[in-house]
């Protein structure tokens, strides 16, 4: 085993969410969300598929718990279905919804595992996207409000709180790129949808803790290492923009209480706004934007090498060979985690650290004697623990990490092509069947330390 391993108490989990994983698209009162309608449209998502069934985990959820012990994990992050619970997105709660959380919560809690719950992991109910979605200011109050009823009813059990995972993505790949529900291309919508949803966070936050005594409340958001191509000024600005449209125009109005100049600059030289000013920031957002709050959660995958692009927008260089690359197309590289973790404390020192999603889509071969061989995703994961543990080494108050996912699910707009899981699927059968990652991982758990020798699993 490798030197001082991970300190006492470190939480090492597995991460889901309610969209990709439940299923049950239509039971027990759960209204249709905007992923939902996106994946209803033609040509929206890759293999034509819903989420309708994908895992199955409605119904399967002690099963899945029952995955977990066997990692021996001590946290699951996992998120609340906002349909489920409020099936036009505000107005009366649907017990149904609430009582499947509620068993949930209690069946984790049996098993000695803490429930990391996020709100809102992307699945806007699809009535308030026809309100104006998150480019509207109403739908910070519904939030707000949904996050009240489920504080209210399991305030008393779950005691770790995110509000959103990944802000950018919602704003840009489902605003601006329209790559993602609810599937617009609107780049001055994007920004606006941006800070409701950071608005919305800032507001939510004493929310959740007056209803959830000695809670720990954070938010998720994903970070890309961005370096430069090359040395030359225009790449430098590249790699200056990319950080700043990715990470700092989230981190700095959340840890700093404002949104970078430089940015705004940008956004105004490449038309996302009118003139060098935001109309949507009303006096006071910015305090309730900055709250202090217990932890940051950190999603990371891979880095992006930038450079000027011809109209002076930063472009991405690929950086290694096609067969180098995960499925997704994402480099692998444990530094650039390193880099993201270390940078997070040093410029914006929150008080703890949370890796809430890590991981890497695989093709994987058939099963043998029951177990499927996935070497490529027993490196990922061990280089980027062993990536952890130097950053905490350094100094980075990294406090848990989830890795993503606890089984192969339906990754969004890739739909069930992309496999994540410690646990293949057969979305046929629903049948669970354990990677050696799962093996790696619950190694790594039980030691609390990384593994210098990988053992044959088979
Ligand atoms: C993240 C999402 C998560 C999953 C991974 C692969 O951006 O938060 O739901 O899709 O990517």
């Amino acid at each position: 085993m490798s030197g001082a391993g991970f300190p006492s108490g470190f939480r090492f989990g597995v991460a889901t969410s309610a969209q990709q994983i439940e299923g049950a698209a239509r039971e027990d009162g759960r209204g249709e969300s905007v992923w939902d309608r996106f994946a209803s449209t033609p040509a929206r998502v890759k293999d034509r598929s819903t989420s309708d069934v994908a895992c199955d985990h409605y119904h399967r959820w002690r099963g899945d718990i029952a995955l977990m012990r066997e990692l021996g994990v001590n946290a699951y992050r996992f998120s609340t279905g906002w349909s489920r619970v409020l099936p036009t997105g505000e107005g009366a709660a649907n017990e149904a919804g609430l009582a499947f959380y509620d068993r949930l919560v209690d069946g984790l809690l049996e098993a000695g595992i803490t429930p990391f719950l996020t709100l809102n992991h992307w699945d806007l109910p699809q009535a308030l996207d026809e309100k104006g979605g998150w480019g509207s200011r109403d739908t910070v109050d519904a939030f707000v409000a949904y996050a009240d009823v489920l504080s209210r009813r399991l305030g008393d059990r779950v005691k770790h709180w995110i509000t959103h995972n990944e802000p950018w993505c919602v704003a840009t790949l489902g605003h601006e790129q329209g790559a993602h529900a609810p599937g617009r291309r609107d780049a001055a919508e994007a920004l606006r949808v941006a800070h409701h949803l950071l608005l919305s966070h800032g507001r939510a936050v004493p929310v959740l803790r007056a209803n959830s005594a000695g809670a720990e409340v954070g938010l998720t958001t994903m970070m890309t290492a961005a370096e430069a191509a090359s040395d030359s000024d225009a790449d430098r600005d590249a790699a200056r923009q990319f950080d700043g449209l990715f990470n700092r125009w989230f981190l700095d109005p959340l840890q700093l209480g404002w949104y970078p100049a430089d940015v705004i600059a940008d956004h105004h030289r490449h038309g996302r706004l009118a003139a060098p000013e935001l109309p949507f920031v009303h006096d006071g957002d910015l305090k309730a934007i900055a709250v202090p709050t217990d932890f940051l959660g950190i999603n990371y995958y891979s880095r992006a090498v930038m450079q000027a692009g011809p109209d002076g927008r930063p472009v991405g260089v690929p950086q290694a060979p096609p067969e180098d690359l995960t499925e997704m197309g994402w480099e692998v590289r444990p530094q650039g985690f390193f880099d993201v973790l270390t940078r997070v404390a040093r410029d914006y020192a929150p008080k703890q650290v949370y890796v809430t999603e890590n991981g890497a889509a695989f093709v994987d071969p058939p099963a043998v004697d029951g177990l499927i061989a996935d070497p490529r995703r027993v490196d990922y994961l061990r280089t980027h623990l062993l990536a952890a543990q130097r950053a905490i080494e350094a100094g980075v108050p990294l406090a848990g990490y989830f890795a993503w996912s606890l089984m192969d699910n339906w990754e969004w707009a890739e739909g069930y092509t992309k496999r994540f899981g410690l646990y293949a699927v057969d979305f046929e059968s629903q049948q669970r069947t354990a990677k050696h990652s799962a093996r790696f991982y619950r190694d790594v758990v039980a030691a609390h330390a990384v593994p210098t020798v990988v053992p044959q699993y088979s």
